[in-house]
């Protein structure tokens, strides 16, 4: 028998038994006549404890032990003199009586703790290190639970859990493919799915129903702190339900499993936001709603005074950081620099101080009177201590310049704290996207999303204006999921394809087996799909999802630890009939 315990389990319950523990060395201190060993493993750290007196033979084995190394320490389990009580373990160490070496280790390129300097590319090149972190082994174990509750759940009502291939042609999500070539078929490739959206939806034709799966999807695009070139959705379907049953289902699981992981409970519905409300007044489709400081359009109360920055700009709006006409010159001017970088991109901000003692003062005052600037005081519904913030210019770059803002002030005042969480569905998406590049509009979502019935009309006549049945779900301004509901009707579909520029043959050559599976009894359906990681990630409280993935890809989508992606033999490609062109020269 290896051990009989783990190093998370002994405390003063097991004083006097005689135990044999297996794990890592984390660190050992030579105190003379006493040699101290953490000893690591999964479950936590307990301390062992060699004694030159009783046995100096032993002990001199303990002191050659170095960081990492596997042993197996039989022993006794003794009440500590000196007790750490920030562990479990802290008020017992081992009195060891043998010392097994199970394996040696070399020196590691950083020492295993909670924080390491290692850098993120030496943690990535050693990532079984890495894992053994406290830090990092808890955001697997915390996304172990996550899966096991949506199982659960899913499995509670009544989902069924289908995989689906992972070797297929092109789907429909928007983003460049991974391909893979066929050797049977030289010259021919399958495409990773980029999610398994066209699969679930003929799992509904076959009748399903109700279908969920924890899937890989491959996406190869430009990569941030919330993106992987493969990453993990809860990939759901549903057939004969509407919207808001679909909604409610799956606000269901997101409530149960943050009650479940975190013991917090929403027991409000969700509001459901109008994707023109969100951008109108937050800027974003992923509005972070847990501190308000909504936009106010000042547009038409501001223009008309001869100042020419607004009186040329399309839009002109404002936020009230209450509390804040205290606020430095030093201050103001950080937040222009602010508005002012590329990414934001605003020419400038205006300010208006509501000072305590009640009068105002702006960055413009001597083209406003004290009246006019109380309008603009009212129409932010600002107090005395208020402080005004203004962008002005074309509509959308100002909405997304005043979204960086709030978001950075809410940063500033503390309203964004990690452990206080705020999920909304935002609805009615626009069903299409114009691309002014390629002269054409895409689908939003993807070309199978239903528009809402009432636009339909709009399809022919403008359709931009057309809304979509489409949903996201989004906590503290991050999307954690998306879905709609699907098209099931096929002239509808000739449509949507003919808006989007497909023509038949295009159509029928990349979706011709959904479109064929359609012939035979499409059952009204829809779904959507959660991103595992985000979630995973959100419910911790941190940004990347990276941390949250086992072995994951670099930000240029490189596996640094297994060197991939890297050439192949010339044997293989031969077998593939593929030849690899030189690199053009400039
Ligand atoms: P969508 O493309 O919105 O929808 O993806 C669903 C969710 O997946 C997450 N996500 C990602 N997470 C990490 N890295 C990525 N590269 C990445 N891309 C997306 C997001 C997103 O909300 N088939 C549809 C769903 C449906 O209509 O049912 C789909 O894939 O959290």
């Amino acid at each position: 028998m290896y051990r009989t315990h783990t190093c998370g389990e002994l405390n003063m319950k097991d004083t006097g038994k005689d135990v044999i523990l297996c794990g890592w060395v984390q660190k050992s201190r030579d105190l003379g006549g006493m040699t101290f060993v953490d000893l690591r493993d999964r479950y936590g750290i307990t301390q062992l404890v060699f004694n030159m007196d009783s046995n100096s033979d032993l002990c001199e084995k303990a002191r050659k032990l170095g960081r990492e190394f596997v042993i197996q320490a039989t022993g006794k389990v003794k009440e500590r003199s000196n007790k750490n009580h920030k562990i479990p373990t802290g008020e017992i160490e081992i009195e060891v009586t043998e010392l097994n070496i199970l394996n040696r280790s070399e020196i590691p390129p950083f020492t295993i703790e909670e924080d390491t300097d290692g850098g993120e590319e030496l943690r990535m090149k050693y990532r079984y290190l890495d894992l053994r972190r406290n830090s990092v082994k808890n955001n697997i174990i915390l996304r172990h639970q996550v899966a096991q509750e949506v199982r659960k759940y899913m499995d509670s009502i009544g989902f069924i859990e289908v995989e689906t291939p992972v070797l297929v042609n092109s789907t429909p999500e928007g983003a460049r493919d991974f391909v893979v070539p066929s050797r049977m078929q030289p010259g021919t490739f399958y495409a990773l799915p980029q999610s398994p959206q066209t699969l679930k939806q003929l799992l509904m034709v076959a009748g399903f129903d109700k279908y969920f799966q924890i899937v890989k999807c491959f996406r190869d695009e430009d990569l941030r702190a919330d993106r992987q070139p493969e990453f993990t959705q809860i990939d759901c379907e549903m057939s004969f339900v509407e919207r808001d049953e679909i909604l409610d289902t799956f606000e269901g699981l997101a409530k149960y499993i943050f009650k479940q992981i975190k013991g917090i409970e929403f027991s409000e519905p969700l509001i459901k936001l109008p994707y023109q409300d969100a951008m109108e007044y937050y800027g974003s489709d992923k509005p972070d709603l847990r501190f308000g400081m909504k936009f106010v359009n000042l547009t038409d109360i501001v223009k008309g005074h001869d100042f020419i920055v607004f009186d040329t700009a399309e839009y002109i709006g404002g936020i009230n950081a209450e509390g804040c006409a205290g606020y430095t010159r030093k201050q103001l001017d950080e937040l222009t620099e602010f508005v002012k970088k590329p990414q934001t991109g605003a020419k400038g901000l205006i300010y208006l101080r509501y000072n305590t003692d009640g009068t105002l003062k702006s960055s413009v005052d001597k083209f406003y009177s004290a009246e006019e600037l109380k309008k603009w005081a009212d129409a932010m519904n600002a107090k005395p201590g208020d402080l005004i913030l203004i962008l002005a210019g074309e509509k959308k770059k100002t909405l997304t310049a005043l979204s960086d803002l709030r978001l950075e002030m809410g940063n500033r005042l503390g309203f964004r704290a990690k452990d206080k969480f705020f999920p909304l569905w935002v609805v009615d998406f626009p069903l299409l996207e114009w691309d002014e590049e390629a002269k054409r509009f895409f689908a939003m979502h993807h070309p199978f999303t239903s528009p809402k019935p009432e636009d339909l009309p709009l399809m022919e006549t403008d359709p931009g204006k057309v809304r979509a049945n489409a949903y996201d779900l989004v906590i503290n301004g991050v999307e954690i999921g998306g879905g709609s509901i699907r098209i099931h009707d096929s002239e509808i579909q000739k449509l949507m394809f003919k808006v989007l520029g497909f023509t038949d043959q295009d159509a029928i050559r990349q979706f011709g087996f959904l479109m064929n599976a359609f012939k035979y009894g499409a059952p009204p359906h829809g779904g959507m799909a959660f991103g595992f990681d985000r979630l995973v990630a959100m419910i911790a409280g941190q940004d990347s999802i990276r941390d949250f993935i086992a072995f994951p890809k670099n930000n240029s989508g490189k596996d640094v630890m297994l060197d991939a992606p890297g050439p192949i033999s010339g044997m293989q490609l031969d077998e593939l009939m593929i030849d690899i062109r030189k690199p053009k020269k400039d």
